[in-house]
């Protein structure tokens, strides 16, 4: 039986067979007596995560804003684009971003002090999947910087951390998918704040667009698809002169438009459970296209505005609709299906807009256009008769939502006229039912190992009344 333990920065991972202690068999007292003269590398200690010395610890507290006595570490990136280079040292404290479920490819995210530079930076600290058809990270963001895509977070170094004990051991059993992972470290320039800490509505939609215009980007430039469009993945910016914009993160699980809809990728479906759309989940072997991707963004979009700008919705109504819609879940653990609310919903059209009870004209009003146009794909009333009185205007209707221009042009549409949005709503937690989590489920990919039992991965995000 495998025993992990994980911590902060070093995985421990002991082999250690169920034994039966007997005076023939004291695998036990052996366990432990190999374990104490072990090497450090036995013992599964990260070599490239050191002490700082008092000088660089005090330095980074100071630039970081950390107090005695978290600890700092000091980590090294090495530069998958010049493997003769010495690693760049950053020194980090506790992540940002702790998981309740430490195991499987837990990432870990830093606010980090780039020494030699003297500058605060944002580091990811990964086990990323190792597969033909995947590309790291880094080089994701390197191409896209190459390409000059707008609304990405500008790259400083990515690559694999050298050793034996930085990738796992890859044994590929008949009829068990197994993936290998390797130990994999990305530092990014640009640091961005929530999505759902925004500071206006118009902001939070200007968030929206923006980091669909990198989307678009991307797939026209790159022939890449995101695939995890999520609350999470949206941040807002502010440069140092306060001028707002936004970034699309996480591009670990994105793939070529090529191999999208390959047999043989090897991630299959993957996105957070609560955005990904209505027809992927209903059906997991479904061709997947740029549309998903669409969707997933009106979910973000509507997620974010129910549960966090005014609506006349009851706090029993708004929980119900959080759970049906969003987090609705049967199947297997190993197969779970999901999505027949959210289509439901979609294929009502403006009738669902309608009950979400917006009561910012311009939210309802986009939530209300793009609700009717994707409740098209879902077979709407609106469908059906127009189907009947005009065949070719359905075609034009369906078109809408095949590339991104006409949902970007809807957004800058509404946004266009800042002057009419209310100045200064900020994100507000509706309230919800006392006792009641809102899940914000993170099921990556189906492809994911240890973690995917989906009701384990509940926590509540809301405190103080702010999503944190
Ligand atoms: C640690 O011990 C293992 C097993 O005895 C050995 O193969 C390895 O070379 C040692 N590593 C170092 C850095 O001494
Ligand atoms: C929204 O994005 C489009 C490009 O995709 C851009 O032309 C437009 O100016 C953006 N709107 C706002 C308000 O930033
Ligand atoms: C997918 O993998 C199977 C088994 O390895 C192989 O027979 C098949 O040709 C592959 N399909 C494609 C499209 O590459």
């Amino acid at each position: 039986m495998p025993m992990h333990r994980w911590l902060h920065n070093i995985a421990l991972t002991y082999s250690l067979s169920l034994y039966v202690q007997t005076s023939d068999a004291p695998y036990l007292q052996e366990f432990f007596w190999r374990l104490d003269y072990a090497n450090d590398s036995t013992r599964r200690w990260d070599a490239s995560v050191t002490e700082p010395t008092p000088e660089e610890a005090s330095q980074a507290r100071h630039r970081l804003g950390k107090e005695e006595p978290e600890l700092l570490f000091k980590f090294a990136v090495y530069d998958d684009l010049n493997s003769d280079a010495e690693p760049k040292i950053f020194i980090a404290g506790e992540p940002f971003e702790s998981h309740a479920y430490p195991t499987g490819h837990a990432t870990r995210c830093f606010i980090t002090y780039h020494i030699s530079e003297d500058r605060v930076v944002f580091m990811k600290d990964t086990w990323r999947i190792v597969a033909s058809d995947l590309v790291a990270e880094g080089r994701i963001y390197q191409r896209s910087q190459e390409a000059k895509i707008l609304h990405i977070a500008e790259f400083v170094i990515a690559g694999d951390i050298p050793g034996q004990n930085q990738k796992t051991f890859f044994q590929p059993h008949k009829g068990l998918p197994q993936k290998q992972h390797q130990h994999y470290r990305l530092v990014l320039e640009t640091i961005g704040r929530p999505l759902a800490s925004f500071r206006s509505s118009w902001e939070m939609v200007n968030a929206i667009n923006d980091t669909m215009t990198a989307h678009q980007q991307t797939v026209e430039k790159l022939q890449i698809m995101h695939q995890d469009i999520s609350v999470g993945n949206v941040l807002i910016t502010e440069d140092t002169n306060g001028k707002l914009g936004s970034i699309l993160v996480d591009w670990d699980l994105c793939q070529s438009l090529e191999k999208l809809n390959d047999e043989n990728t090897s991630i299959k479906r993957t996105g957070t459970w609560e955005f990904i759309s209505a027809k992927v989940l209903l059906d997991p072997t479904a061709p997947r296209t740029v549309t998903d991707d669409l969707e997933s963004f009106l979910h973000v979009l509507t997620w974010v505005t129910i549960l966090l700008t005014p609506t006349e919705m009851s706090p029993q109504t708004l929980a119900a609709t959080l759970r049906i819609c969003y987090s609705g879940i049967w199947g297997t653990p190993d197969d779970p299906i999901g999505g027949m609310s959210k289509g439901t919903s979609l294929a009502a059209g403006r009738m669902s807009s309608r009950m979400f009870r917006l009561l910012n004209p311009k939210l309802h009003q986009l939530v209300d256009t793009l609700y009717a146009t994707f409740g098209a794909w879902y077979g709407s009333d609106l469908y059906v008769i127009t189907l009947e009185e005009d065949p070719l205007a359905i075609q034009e209707l369906l078109d809408r939502l095949r590339d991104h221009k006409w949902m970007l042009d809807t957004i800058t549409n509404v946004l266009s006229d800042a002057d009419a949005w209310p100045a200064d709503d900020r994100s507000h937690a509706n309230s919800l039912p006392k006792g009641r989590e809102i899940p914000n489920r993170k099921r990556k990919s189906d492809s994911e190992p240890e973690s995917s039992r989906p009701s384990q991965k509940v926590r509540s995000i809301v405190e103080e009344g702010a999503i944190v």
